[in-house]
């Protein structure tokens, strides 16, 4: 198990790029797989979870070269030429691989299984699972296939018009991908907008998909084009560095070529909502993808209430949020999460009780926290509970506190942000 070590630094100035988007990073590869020709990504993430995606592809017989650590040549060939997998797919703690992939394997001609790490055997399938058998699939697994391990029989799958009673973009790109071997059409609906990722990428490998207000459609049978894909910086790793410069006042980050889609930028508008200076300039679309630099800095923060539309935008941002929340004054409170229970780890928990270690004052409720500053945050000893996001929050937060702050389980960070620890480092470089 390997631990992370900080302390406050002197406030800094900081100019750093994040690695590949981890959302585009999957779609980049399961995308290229199922295209005919070659598929060239630029800015992958390296991180274990976009790993396990490559692994599964190459397992049914799909040739993906690294020329580097970012840079990854599919050579698709087809749909169709996908193989049945030896051995069981192995997914390790990826809910975007398994759930999108699921959404591939429902419509081949052949059978599959798929298991995954003791963190994914905790989290629900049946959100993806039930849609699809309403479209023919044939999948059997744990507890009625609501849980890990899954095994699915290739299956004719029909269109299929879904309302899906949560909005994610996990379920709506699964169905979408299953309806791309569907007869008919397949339009997923959602109660607020996920991600938009694969309706963006779709397009760049030549299917063409439906969007209008609150509804995403593809028809069946569309093939997928090989293509190029540059992957932006991880805006959700980029949140950690930002944050960085919330917990240390005086200090300032800027984040170059950075995503800024705008069902990802949620966390901008809650810096901007508590007080922080958020300054945003678009420079670029990459892959249909809008690309640009941001820079944070406060001098004082203030508690908000948020819930509704603004979740879906930064739901895997939310405990880092929670962080910088114990620096600002009065009340943080924060809605309509419950999908947080569902995540790597049930973080509405995490986050409260790994913040509690530190003298936060955070309290628990059914569907998202309530945090109350600002408290001088003291030293102690954090865990990652295994969740890279849950370690990573907790490093930000040791920089705001009084004393150490150890992260043990740090090395679940290499999940989404391999190299974190290398950023924090240069915090110290960058004092002022
Ligand atoms: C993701 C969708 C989100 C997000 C996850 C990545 C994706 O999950 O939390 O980190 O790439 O589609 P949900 O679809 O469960 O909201």
């Amino acid at each position: 198990m390997s631990t992370i070590r900080v302390s406050r630094p002197k406030p800094f100035d900081c100019t750093f790029r994040v690695p590949g988007d981890k959302s585009i990073s999957h779609r980049s590869i399961m995308f290229g797989a199922i295209a005919r020709g070659e598929t060239l990504v630029e800015g992958f993430l390296p991180g274990a979870d976009c790993l396990s995606t490559i692994s599964a592809f190459r397992q049914m017989g799909v040739d993906i070269e690294r020329d580097s650590e970012t840079s990854v040549r599919i050579l698709g060939r087809g749909f169709d030429g996908l193989r049945e997998p030896v051995q069981p797919l192995d997914v390790g703690n990826s809910g975007t691989t398994i759930r999108l992939l699921l959404g591939i394997l429902a419509g081949t001609s052949f059978f599959s299984t798929v298991v995954g790490d003791d963190s994914i055997a905790r989290r629900p399938m049946g959100r993806v699972v039930n849609p699809l058998r309403e479209m023919g699939a044939q999948i059997y697994g744990r507890q009625e296939g609501r849980f890990t391990p899954l095994a699915i029989r290739g299956a004719k799958l029909t269109g299929l018009t879904y309302e899906s009673p949560v909005a994610s973009a996990q379920v709506k790109s699964c169905l979408l991908l299953a309806g791309l071997s569907a007869d008919g059409v397949t339009a997923v609906r959602e109660p607020s907008r996920s991600r938009d990722h694969t309706e963006r990428m779709l397009p760049a490998f030549g299917v063409h998909v439906r969007t209008s207000e609150g509804e995403v459609s593809v028809q069946g049978g569309q093939s997928l084009a090989g293509t190029q894909v540059k992957v932006p910086g991880d805006i959700s790793s980029a949140a950690f560095l930002l944050a960085a410069a919330l917990m240390v006042p005086g200090s300032r980050v800027t984040i170059d070529d950075v995503g800024l889609n705008p069902t990802r930028t949620g966390i901008l508008d809650a810096f901007h909502m508590m007080g922080a200076e958020v300054a945003v300039e678009q420079t670029g679309m990459w892959c249909n993808e809008p690309v640009g630099r941001v820079t944070v800095q406060a001098d004082e923060l203030k508690g908000i209430e948020i819930g509704g539309k603004l979740i879906p935008r930064l739901i895997d941002e939310i405990p880092v949020l929670a962080v910088v929340a114990t620096q600002a004054a009065g009340e943080t409170v924060i809605r309509d999460a419950a999908e947080l229970k569902v995540k790597e780890t049930n973080r509405i928990s995490t986050t409260a009780q790994e913040l509690r270690k530190l003298g936060a004052h955070v309290e628990e409720t059914d569907d998202g926290l309530i945090i109350s500053g600002p408290t001088p945050l003291k030293g102690g000893v954090c865990q990652s509970r295994g969740d890279h996001r849950i370690g990573m929050a907790m490093v930000i937060a040791g920089l705001g506190a009084a004393a150490e702050v150890c992260v043990e389980g740090s090395e679940a960070i290499d999940i989404s942000f391999p190299g974190f620890s290398n950023f924090i480092e240069k915090i110290k470089c960058g004092q002022i």
